[in-house]
């Protein structure tokens, strides 16, 4: 019979941004999401400003989960989730970032979040940064690509880690942090950054990484860091030569984030990338031994979709626009509603080339289906597509422990409540397995609604992933 491991972390996912709202509540400041419209599936949000009357800013309330988090988190313990991932937002805490004393109200409320999980018998799973570093940071100092945010993220990260230290265990530093490859606003890494930009960009990310487990150890050697990437695994789109020597390029852009926060140094073919393309990129004294001596404890990433590496550039796919990797269509897959191409058997094929590369453990901290979900008269929602959809993955994740023995600590579907969508900022993107009505511009009540995937869920956790 096969076994998913006793203390499998068997759980779901959401993020301050796209689930709190309350975005000026409380002493909170303005993160680089909260300027952010709302978009669609071909149109990217864009930053507009505050008070254009014309544009929609979805996290200003996203779904409420700031004050609906107790009924939330009790809908929740029915399911029988072991843990919740969220994050919490910087701007709660440190309203530009740059403030020397901490907003007590920001920290108030993620002690009674987790004082909350924690007594419904969830263990908090926390992101220090989910894509809502401040605007401030952002405008008066360029974001990432300056050293200075470095700095002021791991004041935070040291505020956060010693408020925290006897509530949570688990952290992520920096979700996607591979994600600057292709969407620099995300992390706010700047707009239309040069190519050396980003490299610096990235180079600060990393250190950042590195010395927020530091900083983490010293103040709890219990805790357990990892790092967050999304997974871009690629196939070469034929066996020609320059299909496969493309897929093994693409597979360097990405993994090289992977690589430095699991090793602790930057990999050969990053070093002559960079001497072929003159780039420098400013260190200070202390940063190679810092990069050694912050290395996680487990990885952790997103998987939604594989790509395909081809030298034949004619067929890019269309409609990701988080993950826009050059590349063709895989004939072989079906599409999500957002043009996502879904292949489960890639997350085995995915797990097993991390697990071969760095033999340490992996959480897989977000998968799921954004998809259209028709709500009928009796408030319920048939999603047996989303069931399909992540019994499929997790039968992966199954075979990818019993079969092929990788070290899997966790699983956890992505937007466990409907929450708005990251790359599009609209609500219709829904992953949940508990409705929630509220429409692409805020209008609805806000109530929840189990969906039929709720109670297929339930069960598999009951079972510890026997019954799928
Ligand atoms: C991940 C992000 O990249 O993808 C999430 O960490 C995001 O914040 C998720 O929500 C899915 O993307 P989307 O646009 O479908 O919500």
């Amino acid at each position: 019979m096969t076994q998913f491991p006793k203390n499998f972390l068997w759980g779901g996912a959401i993020a301050a941004n796209q689930a709190e709202g309350a975005f000026d509540r409380d002493g909170k400041g303005v993160s680089i999401l909260d300027v952010m419209s709302v978009g669609s599936k071909n149109q990217p949000r864009q930053r507009r400003s505050l008070d254009d009357q014309t544009a929609f800013f979805p996290s200003h309330d996203a779904i409420d989960f700031f004050d609906k988090y107790e009924s939330d988190i009790a809908l929740l313990k029915q399911l029988g989730i072991k843990c919740l991932r969220t994050s919490i937002n910087w701007t709660r805490i440190y309203p530009t970032g740059v403030e020397s004393v901490p907003n007590e109200k920001g920290l108030a409320y993620y002690d009674k979040l987790f004082d909350c999980m924690i007594r419904n018998g969830i263990t908090p799973v926390v992101t220090l940064q989910h894509s809502d570093t401040p605007i401030y940071l952002a405008d008066h100092y360029g974001g990432w690509k300056n050293r200075k945010v470095v700095d002021y993220f791991l004041n935070y990260v040291r505020t956060i880690f010693k408020r925290f230290r006897t509530k949570v265990k688990y952290w992520i530093v920096i979700n996607e942090i591979n994600s600057v490859n292709f969407v620099t606003w995300f992390g706010a890494a700047g707009e239309n950054l040069t190519e050396s930009e980003k490299e610096q960009a990235s180079y600060h990310l990393l250190l950042a990484n590195a010395s927020a487990v530091k900083i983490g150890k010293s103040i709890n050697p219990n805790f357990k860091i990892g790092g967050m990437v999304t997974d871009c695994y690629s196939y070469p789109y034929s066996c020609r030569p320059e299909d496969v020597l493309l897929s093994v390029r693409d597979k360097h852009k990405n993994i090289f984030f992977a690589d430095v926060m699991v090793r602790g140094y930057y990999p050969s073919y990053k070093i002559q990338e960079l001497k072929r393309k003159s780039i420098s990129i400013k260190q200070e004294a202390g940063d190679d031994d810092m990069l050694h001596a912050g290395t996680i404890d487990f990885l952790a990433f997103s998987y939604y979709s594989s790509h395909v590496s081809s030298t034949q550039k004619d067929e890019v796919i269309q409609g990701n626009l988080l993950q826009n990797i050059i590349g063709k269509t895989n004939p072989y897959l079906q599409t999500s509603d957002w043009g996502w191409q879904i292949d489960p058997l890639g997350l085995r094929t995915s797990l097993n080339d991390f697990y071969d590369r760095y033999q340490i453990p992996l959480f897989i901290v977000e998968n799921g289906l954004g998809a259209v979900d028709n709500i009928d008269d009796n408030n319920y929602v048939e999603d047996d597509y989303r069931i399909d959809y992540l019994k499929q993955h997790i039968q992966a994740v199954k075979d990818a422990i019993d079969y092929d023995g990788v070290n899997v600590m966790g699983y956890l579907v992505w937007g466990i409540i409907d929450i708005i969508s990251g790359t599009t900022g609209e609500m219709a993107k829904r992953y949940g397995l508990v409705y929630v009505d509220r429409d692409n511009y805020g209008k609805g009540t806000g109530r929840r609604y189990v969906k039929k995937s709720f109670d297929w869920y339930k069960q598999v956790i009951r079972t510890n992933g026997e019954n799928l």
